[in-house]
């Protein structure tokens, strides 16, 4: 019997790790509508565009302060020749995109990528090309965005338009090199990805933050021997600063005991709980792979990056637009609240994580329809999350009450708190009860200040209620002031799957 209130405790006076801006971050790979007809509709199109790029997203994109964008895969990565993609746009090729079965015009290209990133004033994130490229070409790609002028690659950049260096930090060597990237072996891509590191250069300012393939989902194997192999090898123990993790909520774990993949608008509640359930699982896979990391780099050096997750549903009964098109309810707003919680309890490990995708593809904060733009509830999710970047970590201790659903526990009110640079202190709170909704009572331990509490809250008429054009407001979230604060605690009834975030100043 569940109980009807729920307690907690935030610990106002004891500051954690601080939860870095970039575990917000997005991704964004040529596939489907993601970066044509969403990113990039090109100078000449009727809709409203800055050099090509749709000014309607990169507003919503700076809106949720967007800390950095991976690109331009995904497993097209592995197949992405960059010289391709620079350069006069009428005479790049346009050629077949084999991953994803399209047309690939490379008028998206380098420079285009990184307009977009100075744009949203988001850090760029590139995933460069080991499956089918080679050591030179990788290497030539980052002398080309990194070097001053007076080399030949840095020379063609600035005759490309950008004589200053764009001092690219984060990236990646190759994407999923155990499937699409390669099919390797964990022993093979080491050494492979030693071989690549070593020749990307660190130029000026911006020494590469070098990020290796890591393990789909729960192959600790693969975890066990990149870190064996690559955290601290004898003649360069700095060569790896990150190692990637995928992980895809579709409503199997492991993914191959998938039958038949949930859909996205059209679900019960039996089906709410498994998002809530498969989703949470996360929180434990990073546990088990920050466990391998910890022994073999017990001070914390090289950090866990989540470029990859999100829903992945079902194809929609109806015709969707473009390829992996899903809508988004306040289902995928949960669970973007329980996967963001689950990398700030991981904080110390969790540096940077990448919503799949940015647009129109599988877990998106934007979908367009033509000329119209809609945010979806997991945008708003982003949101309610903001005051939490690159704050610092509150402990919340109590209402530690888990649901079970498909052998898995989640959390029914799962909270989050943190302090930031201007001693404000956020609480979000999602209840991911679909159902019932929840007394709760929020305790702000050692807050020597009489504070001021205001709040927004996510919620929805109906679980399966989404946004589009038509609507496009209908899941949003709304000023939230339905609560008491007297002497440090709040109490307030949350409604079943919302989202609240309370600030205290
Ligand atoms: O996000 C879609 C695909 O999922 C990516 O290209 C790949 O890395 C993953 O398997």
């Amino acid at each position: 019997m569940k109980s009807s209130r729920i307690a907690l405790t935030v610990s106002a006076d004891q500051p954690g790790p601080k939860i870095s801006r970039h575990i917000f971050g997005q991704f964004a790979e040529h596939l489907g509508a993601c970066v044509y007809d969403s990113i990039w509709v090109g100078a000449d199109s009727p809709i409203p565009n800055v050099r090509g790029i749709r000014r309607d997203v990169v507003d919503a994109l700076r809106e949720i302060r967007m800390p950095n964008i991976r690109w331009p895969g995904g497993c097209f990565a592995d197949s992405y020749h960059w010289r391709n993609g620079i350069g006069p746009r009428a005479a790049r090729p346009r050629m077949r995109n084999d991953t994803w079965g399209q047309v690939e015009t490379n008028a998206f290209g380098t420079h285009e990528f990184l307009d977009f990133c100075q744009q949203v004033d988001a850090e760029p994130v590139i995933c460069g090309n080991l499956g089918s490229g080679t050591v030179q070409e990788m290497r030539d790609w980052v002398e080309y965005l990194n070097a001053p002028t007076g080399t030949i690659l840095a020379d063609e950049r600035a005759a490309n338009g950008h004589p200053a260096p764009y001092g690219v930090r984060y990236w990646g060597v190759g994407n999923e090199s155990w499937g699409c990237g390669g099919l390797m072996r964990a022993e093979y891509y080491a050494d492979e990805f030693r071989r690549y590191a070593t020749f990307l250069g660190n130029y000026e300012k911006s020494r590469l933050f070098r990020i290796a393939t890591g393990p789909g989902v729960d192959d600790f194997h693969w975890t066990e021997v990149m870190m064996r192999e690559c955290a601290a090898p004898r003649f360069n123990p700095g060569v790896m600063d990150g190692l990637s993790l995928h992980y895809y909520m579709n409503g199997g774990i492991p993914p191959a005991r998938v039958q038949q993949r949930l859909r996205a608008t059209t679900f019960n509640h039996d089906e709410w709980r498994t998002v809530m359930a498969h989703g949470w699982y996360i929180d434990r896979l990073i546990g088990q792979h920050c466990e391998i990391m910890d022994r073999h780099d017990p001070a914390g050096r090289i950090k866990l990056i989540v470029d990859e997750w999100g829903s992945w549903y079902e194809t929609e009964p109806t015709p969707a637009p473009s390829p992996y098109f899903q809508q988004q309810t306040i289902r995928d707003a949960l669970l973007s609240a329980l996967t963001f919680d689950a990398f700030i309890r991981h904080a110390e490990r969790v540096h940077m994580a990448n919503a799949a995708q940015v647009a129109n593809v599988l877990h998106s904060v934007i979908l367009t329809f033509g000329a119209e733009t809609i945010r979806t509830p997991t945008w708003h999710a982003f949101h309610l999350y903001v005051p939490h970047h690159d704050a610092a970590r509150l402990p919340v201790s109590g209402g530690e009450e888990l649901t079970m659903h498909d052998d898995l526990p989640y959390p029914r009110v799962s909270a989050t708190a943190s302090l930031a640079s201007d001693q404000s202190i956020t609480v979000t709170l999602a209840h991911t009860d679909p159902t019932t909704a929840v007394e709760l009572e929020l305790n702000l331990a050692g807050l020597a200040r009489n504070a001021q509490a205001t709040g927004r809250m996510l919620g929805a008429t109906n679980l399966t209620d989404c946004n589009a054009p038509d609507a496009p407001n209908r899941v949003a979230s709304q000023p939230w002031s339905d609560f008491r604060f007297e002497n440090n605690r709040l109490t307030a009834t949350l409604p079943p799957a919302s989202l609240a975030a309370v600030t205290f100043r």
